[in-house]
C-alpha cells in the first residue's frame, strides 16, 4: 500500500485515481475546481465514464479514496504525485501548459518530504525537464524529487478496462530508481513496463496515437478508392486484419477520428516537427484526409437530397464516438455546422450528447428519439455508431421520412438490406449505388455495353 496523490480529477486523473485505490493504496485526488471536488465528495461525477461511479463510491466508502482542492492536504502524506492536468491545443497546434506549470509550482510550494512527481498529461517532448526546473525553482528548501513520465493510453468509454488491463506501460525518468519505484505501483497490472528516459517517453505516446489516427487515415483513403472502383472497404479491411503485422483495430472507414487525443495530438506532434525545421508530410497528409471526411459526406448529403437550402437534415448521434458524452473535436458538430452554414435544417438525436451539443451550437435542434427524428426529415445521417442505432426499426423510420435517404457515416448498415427495404443508402467506401446496386457491376456492364 503506497500513498498517492493525483492532480486533476478529469478523464485521465479520476480514472487513475480510482484505479490505483482499487489496487489498494491510500488516494486523494487534487482539483483547483471546488464544484467538482464538492460534486465528488456528494458522489457527483464530472464525467460520464461507464462503471467509473461505482469504483469511485466503493473505494470512497473503503476509505481508500478522498477529495480535496488543498495541496498541502493532498501531499501530506503522499510519496507520489501523478499530474493529469489539461494540456488544450492552441491554434497552431502548440500545447498550452498553464496548467502543468501552475500545479508544479504549487507542488514545488508545498511538498514537505521527497516526492515522485509522475506526469500523465500528454505533454510535448521535454516538458519532463521543464517540470524539473520549475520544482527547483519554487521549492522553499531543497527536497529531493524526481520526475517520471508515464503516459496514459485509456480510451474513452472503456477507460477502467484499459487502465486494469494495459497493453503496456510506459515510465520514463532520468533517475531510474524512481522510475522503478513507479514500476512497482504497476506490478498488480502484470503487463509489460518499458523504461525509458523521459523524452522517449514523452514521444512514445505522441507517436502511438500519431500511428493510430494514420492508420484511420490510410483506411479512409483506401476507402475513397474502393468506392471510385466499385470495392468494399468493409472487406477490404478485414482480408487486411487478418495479417498479424497489420490487424483489424483501427481500420474503421468512415467520418474519421475525433476525440480530446487524436486531433490535438496529432496537430502538436507536427508542430514540434516543424517547430525544429523538419518537414511532417505524413502527419500533415493524416490531418488532411481527416478533414476531407467531413467535406465528403456534406457532398454524399447533397447527392442525396439536392439544394441544401429549407432541407431537414437528421444527424444519429453527436458524440465523438460512442459511450462517451465527450463532444471535443466531435466530427457530428462540424457536419452540423457544415450543414448550417449551407442551409439546411439540421436536427440531432443522441443518447447523452444532446444538452452539451445544445450550448455549443445554439442553431441545433434536437429530437427526443430517432423516430421523431426521422419524422418529416428529408434524410438521415449517422455520425456515431452508438448500439442502438443498430437497432432501429428501420422500416417505421422509412415511413417517417419525407424521403427515404441515409448517409452512413459509420458504415453501420448493410447497403444491400437498406436497399431492399426501400432506402437510397450511401455508406463510406462500400461500392454501391444509393439504389444499392454494386457499382462495379454496373460499370462492367455499361462498358459490356458500350
Ligand atoms: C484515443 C486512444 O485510443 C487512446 O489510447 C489515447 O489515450 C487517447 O486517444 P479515444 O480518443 O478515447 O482514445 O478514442 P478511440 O476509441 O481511440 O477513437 C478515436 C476516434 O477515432 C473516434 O472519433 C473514432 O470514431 C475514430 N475511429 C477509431 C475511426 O474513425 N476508425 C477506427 O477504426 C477507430
Amino acid at each position: 500500500m503506497e500513498n498517492l496523490a493525483v492532480v486533476g480529477v478529469g478523464y485521465v486523473g479520476l480514472v487513475t485515481g480510482a484505479c490505483f485505490a482499487d489496487l489498494g493504496n491510500r488516494v486523494v485526488a487534487l482539483d483547483i475546481n471546488a464544484e467538482r471536488i464538492e460534486g465528488l465528495r456528494r458522489g457527483v461525477l464530472p464525467i460520464y465514464e461507464p462503471g467509473l461511479e461505482e469504483l469511485v463510491g466503493r473505494n470512497v466508502a473503503a476509505g481508500r479514496l478522498s477529495f480535496t482542492t488543498s495541496y498541502e492536504e493532498a501531499l501530506r502524506e503522499a510519496g507520489f504525485v501523478f499530474v493529469a492536468v489539461g494540456t488544450p491545443g492552441g491554434m497552431e497546434g502548440e500545447a498550452d501548459l498553464k496548467y502543468i506549470r501552475e500545479s508544479a509550482e504549487s507542488i514545488a510550494r508545498t511538498m514537505q518530504s521527497p516526492l515522485i512527481i509522475v506526469n500523465k498529461s500528454t505533454v510535448p517532448v521535454g516538458t519532463g525537464d521543464w517540470v524539473a526546473d520549475i520544482i527547483r525553482a519554487n521549492q522553499r528548501t531543497p527536497i529531493p524529487f524526481s520526475v517520471v513520465s508515464n503516459p496514459e493510453f485509456l480510451r474513452e468509454g472503456s477507460a477502467i478496462a484499459d487502465f486494469m488491463n494495459p497493453a503496456r506501460n510506459v515510465l520514463g525518468s532520468t533517475d531510474t530508481r524512481a522510475a522503478e519505484k513507479v514500476a512497482q505501483l504497476h506490478l498488480p497490472l502484470r503487463a509489460p513496463i518499458l523504461i525509458t528516459d523521459l523524452r522517449t517517453a514523452e514521444m512514445i505516446k505522441y507517436a502511438s496515437n500519431a500511428f493510430l489516427a494514420t492508420k484511420i487515415s490510410f483506411i479512409n483513403e483506401i476507402a475513397n478508392i474502393c468506392e471510385a472502383l466499385g470495392a468494399d472497404i468493409k472487406e477490404v479491411a478485414t482480408g487486411m486484419g487478418y495479417d498479424p503485422r497489420i490487424t483489424r483495430h483501427f481500420l474503421e472507414a468512415g467520418l474519421g477520428y475525433g476525440g480530446s487525443c487524436f486531433p490535438k495530438d496529432v496537430k502538436a506532434l507536427a508542430y514540434m516537427a516543424a517547430e525544429q525545421g523538419r518537414h511532417p508530410q505524413l502527419l500533415q497528409a493524416v490531418m488532411d484526409i481527416n478533414e476531407d471526411r467531413r467535406i465528403q459526406m456534406i457532398e454524399k448529403v447533397r447527392m442525396l437530397v439536392g439544394d441544401l437550402p429549407g432541407k431537414v437534415v437528421g444527424l444519429l448521434g453527436l458524440t465523438f464516438k460512442p459511450n462517451t458524452d465527450d463532444l471535443r473535436e466531435a466530427p457530428a458538430l462540424d457536419v452540423a455546422q457544415r450543414l448550417l452554414a449551407a442551409g439546411a435544417q439540421v436536427r440531432a438525436y443522441d443518447p447523452v450528447g444532446m444538452p452539451r451539443a445544445r450550448e455549443l451550437l445554439p442553431a441545433l435542434q434536437t429530437a427526443e428519439s430517432p423516430y421523431a427524428l426521422a419524422q418529416g426529415a428529408d434524410v438521415l445521417v449517422v455520425c456515431t455508431e452508438w448500439n442502438e442505432f443498430k437497432q432501429l426499426d428501420l422500416v417505421r423510420i422509412r415511413e417517417l421520412l419525407r424521403r427515404p435517404g441515409v448517409v452512413d457515416g459509420r458504415n453501420i448498415y448493410d447497403p444491400k438490406v437498406m436497399a431492399r427495404l426501400g432506402f437510397q443508402y450511401l455508406g463510406f467506401g462500400q461500392g454501391y449505388g444509393a439504389d444499392g446496386e454494386p457499382l462495379a457491376m454496373a460499370g462492367s456492364e455499361k462498358q459490356a455495353r458500350t
